[in-house]
């Protein structure tokens, strides 16, 4: 049987091919039996052409054609030809042409399929992925898949120009503290000992430093046990980055140059650089977030000392107690009752506040709230100090809490009412770096510290000082419209300091050796001044690509639930492989 090589791809055909005789191979996207006449849209991963089948030329052709169905592989060779031109298709690059088949084979056959292809968006999730194989084939996900590709690329190619060494560090790991529950794999040979997966290749990384290696980077598979969200994987990727004798400023340099890169070769779009700079103190008290959407504005103002001496107990008990008094002011926007409601009802359900109070001004003397009659006579004009933007109509949206909680319920709120108000461009990309975090987090149910980014961050300021909260950490975010996009930090490379941050952590001597004894030894080794970047690669395709869902840029995701339900992992394995590793499963087994 005369074996059939492809010659051309779907989408490629063009002008050039006219009258001449080509092999495609492909899957049947479309068919329709005219009778006579039988049309096949075949597609491949770079588009879709149309097959003719004319029935009255072979009996053979007739045979097979009448077999096919959606989603049979076939080889297809035939004469390119010229579509009528009432029949060009412009919506397809090959819609002016044909290929009239002379010679057609079955590759593969296909049962009904669970679900149509293109209406893959519709179904439910989970047999989407049970199925991801038929969901990756829309021209949607090739895309997304194609983008990650290409992004991956344009970062190597930067990277190599500018002399980083790509390295990878071992899967089969140690616990790093990177703020999430690890991942476990029990070890055979040493029976009752664990590897943990990483959770970012942080130390080794910074090992990397102490080699000598100089610049370092990874695409580098990260696993984390976590609270699942839209934006959030157990298994996730990372595009990791170490460099040695360098400052924030070189870090941020080398990061705003692989964007610059992957909007160049991408988009073929410059990049208006550097990005804009924030400390974490003025974008939290401005927009109640650490990654502030910065498309559009509605900055939240403190009217604590406003409301200090008014009638309004609820406001006066919280700013007794130290608490504090947010606003929002939406300018010439005429809330409805309806609107006012909804947004009451947000901040009960969702911000987790007790209320939200509205202050409607119809003109530039005039408050319409239910409060209105505690407020002081010349309150309009002591606001207008505050917030001089009331001297036009609008409403007011005030929250009163302790700080954090009252900020971020407020930072929230000023999200729902960019997307409501159609503030947002979806267009645009506003990328901006968040720098001097707090070094520190107190956990009030634990009363212990936490590193607010990781322990191996260096303190920007002295540590003599009794409130460690104030003290700022040489750590940097970048942020994109609202997503963290990457994190970093200038590290400790001395093992004194690294001992006593360790300290301040509540981490005793005796783990820190058992846990760290290897890191800060080599401290004391002759170790580099250092510091490093981590960009999150799927927050970043989800952003090029314009999704909403981290799972939709990532070729085989887990469910919300941590499942693959197309290999049905995690799943059970055999007693005799437990017991090689010594393991016992209490828990009854589905
Ligand atoms: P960090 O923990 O901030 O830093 O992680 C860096 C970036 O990784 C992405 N990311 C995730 N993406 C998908 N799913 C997840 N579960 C997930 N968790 C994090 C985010 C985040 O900004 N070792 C440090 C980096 C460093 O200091 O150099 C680290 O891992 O986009």
């Amino acid at each position: 049987m005369q074996v059939l090589k492809r010659s051309v791809y779907c989408g490629l055909v063009d002008k050039n091919l006219l009258n001449k005789e080509i092999t495609l191979m492909g899957w049947v996207n479309k068919r329709r039996d005219l009778g006579n006449l039988i049309f096949i849209d075949l597609r491949d991963n770079t588009g879709i052409m149309q097959l003719v089948l004319n029935t009255e030329k072979s009996q053979e052709l007739i045979n097979i054609a009448q077999e096919i169905r959606q989603e049979f592989v076939l080889a297809a060779t035939g004469i390119v030809t010229k579509r009528a031109p009432e029949a060009v298709n412009s919506k397809i690059n090959t819609g002016e042409f044909e290929l009239t088949v002379t010679n057609l084979k079955i590759l593969s056959k296909s049962k009904a399929l669970p679900f149509q292809i293109d209406e893959a968006e519709n179904v439910d999730e989970e047999l989407r992925l049970k199925y991801r194989y038929l969901d990756l084939r829309r021209k949607r996900m090739h895309d997304l898949i194609s983008l990650r590709h290409k992004v991956i690329f344009a970062i190597r190619e930067f990277l190599n120009s500018k002399n980083f060494l790509e390295i990878e560090t071992p899967l089969l790991s140690k616990s790093t503290p990177e703020g999430a529950r690890d991942f476990l794999v029990p070890s055979r040979l040493q029976e009752g000992k664990f590897y943990a997966l990483p959770q970012s290749p942080q130390i080794y990384k910074q090992l990397l430093m102490a080699s000598g290696m100089d610049k370092y980077f990874q695409i580098a598979k990260c696993f984390r046990d976590e609270d699942f969200r839209a934006n959030r994987q157990p298994e996730f990727t990372q595009i990791d980055m170490e460099m040695s004798f360098i400052e924030q400023d070189d870090i941020i340099n080398i990061t705003e140059g692989i964007f610059k890169n992957i909007f160049e070769k991408i988009y073929n779009k410059p990049l208006n650089l550097p990005f804009a700079r924030r400390s974490y103190q003025e974008v939290f008290s401005k927009f109640g977030s650490d990654k502030p959407d910065c498309r559009f504005g509605l900055e939240i103002q403190d009217v604590t000392n406003l409301f200090e001496h008014t009638e309004l107990k609820f406001l006066k008990s919280t700013i007794e107690d130290g608490g504090k008094v947010g606003a929002i002011f939406v300018k010439n926007h005429d809330f409805s009752r309806s609107e006012i409601s909804n947004l009451e009802n947000f901040a009960k359900t969702n911000l987790k506040v007790a209320g939200l109070l509205t202050l409607k001004i119809t003109d530039s003397k005039t408050i319409e709230s239910s409060v209105a009659k505690f407020l002081p006579t010349n309150f309009i004009l002591e606001l207008q100090k505050f917030i001089p933007d009331t001297k036009s109509p609008g409403t007011i949206f005030i929250i009163s809490d302790k700080f954090k909680n009252a900020w971020e319920a407020l930072g929230r709120l000023r999200l729902e009412l960019g997307k409501k108000l159609n503030l947002i461009n979806d267009n645009e990309f506003n990328f901006l770096w968040v720098t001097d975090f707090p070094m520190f987090e107190w956990n009030e149910e634990e009363k212990r510290f936490y590193a607010t980014h990781h322990p191996f961050t260096a303190p920007k300021d002295s540590l003599d000082t009794k409130n460690l909260e104030n003290v700022r950490a040489h750590a940097y975010d970048i942020v994109c419209n609202g997503e963290e996009m990457g994190g970093g930090s200038i590290r400790i490379h001395d093992s004194q300091m690294q001992s006593k941050i360790f300290e301040i952590l509540g981490i005793s001597k005796k783990e820190a050796e058992y846990k760290f004894g290897f890191l800060l030894e080599a401290q004391e080794l002759g170790f580099p001044p250092h510091g490093g970047l981590a960009l999150g690669l799927d927050r970043l395709i989800m952003l090029l690509g314009h999704t909403d869902s981290i799972r939709d840029v990532i070729a085989f995701p887990k469910t919300q639930s941590g499942i693959c339900p197309m290999m049905q992992t995690p799943s059970s394995v055999d007693e005799k492989q437990l017991q090689e590793l010594n393991i016992k499963v209490n828990k009854k087994q589905v």
